[in-house]
């Protein structure tokens, strides 16, 4: 039953930040560490802005392909990793 009620919230909050995602919340869904690397493997990988939207342009995995080619919002996501 704990557990139930957990879920739920976790779910909730989930949904109500998928509705505000601004930056890397947009990514984030996906780039949780599991399907695709997390905030802290991109960080750890890229150093600036430009290398990491240039890598997400690159990358050949399909569930990149919406994103490829929406520049404002990888731009916006490296901003708000804190790359410059
Ligand atoms: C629908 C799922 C999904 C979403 C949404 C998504 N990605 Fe990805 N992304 C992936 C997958 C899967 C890969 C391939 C991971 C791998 O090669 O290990 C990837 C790869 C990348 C890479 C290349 C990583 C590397 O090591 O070369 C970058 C950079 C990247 N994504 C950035 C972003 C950014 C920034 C956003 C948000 C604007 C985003 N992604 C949104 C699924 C997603």
């Amino acid at each position: 039953m704990k557990k139930t009620i957990a879920m739920a919230i976790v779910l909730v909050f989930g949904f109500a930040s998928m509705a505000m995602a601004g930056g890397f919340d947009k990514c984030a869904a996906c780039h949780n560490g599991k399907t695709s690397p997390d905030k802290a493997a991109i960080l750890a990988k890229f150093k600036t802005a430009d290398a990491m939207i240039k890598a997400a342009k690159d990358s050949k995995n399909p569930m990149m392909a919406a994103v490829k080619t929406n520049e404002a919002d990888l731009k916006a996501a490296a901003a708000d990793l804190g790359l410059k």
